[in-house]
């Protein structure tokens, strides 16, 4: 059976990043036909294997994977976007983020999911409405975002952290502003953690 094609897209696209690491600049454009007459044979459908021949002959596709333009390149071609979510659903998502970030490190497992809860029963006992609440619930699910950055091989370590390895640590919450300030209506306090969210 043969996959959608949307499916082919997203392989291909994985499997051509991983196999190239284009950000690195460390590739052959050979090497690329190369890959390119392989998938041909066989690994993607013909219409899409000929569009990424087409795109191999433009010299800008080259320029634009380099990690300097490759941002600025996606957004020329990606349209613009916009959806209201409600808060509901946008908690669903972070939710699921709150998970992954725990099951980052078994010392720090339910971290997130606990501080929402907590978050959940502040809510309560001051009295906010629902919309606050879902903020706070959101805000703590994301505010170890940056976690996903720093190496296991720091977090697991059970002993106390070499200067190094804390100032890796301490850079999470840099990492986590760059993120999160990407999203609109997300308010980013100053040490780089949500702190509300626009309804
Ligand atoms: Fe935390």
């Amino acid at each position: 059976m043969t996959s959608p094609l949307i499916s082919q897209i997203i392989a291909a696209a994985d499997s051509f990043e991983n196999y190239f690491k284009f950000a690195d600049g460390d590739y052959s454009h050979e090497e690329v036909l190369k890959w390119l007459a392989i998938c041909e044979a066989g690994m993607v459908c013909p219409e899409l294997a000929k569009v990424l021949r087409q795109m191999t002959k433009d010299q800008s596709v080259w320029e634009n994977l380099s990690n300097d333009r490759i941002e600025q390149a996606l957004d020329e071609v990606v349209p613009s976007f916009e959806m209201e979510v409600p808060l509901d659903k946008i908690r669903q998502v972070t939710g699921v983020f709150s998970r992954i970030v725990d099951c980052k490190s078994s010392f720090t497992r339910r971290h997130s999911m606990g501080l929402a809860e907590k978050a959940a029963r502040m809510a309560e006992y001051y009295n906010k409405d629902e919309a606050e609440t879902t903020r706070l619930i959101i805000a703590a699910d994301l505010h170890d975002l940056g976690k996903l950055a720093v190496p296991n091989s720091i977090l697991d370590v059970p002993r106390a952290l070499t200067p190094e390895e804390f100032e890796t640590v301490k850079n999470m919450c840099t990492i986590q502003e760059l993120h999160l300030r990407r999203s609109e209506g997300l308010k980013i306090s100053q040490n780089g953690r949500p702190t509300t969210m626009k309804s």
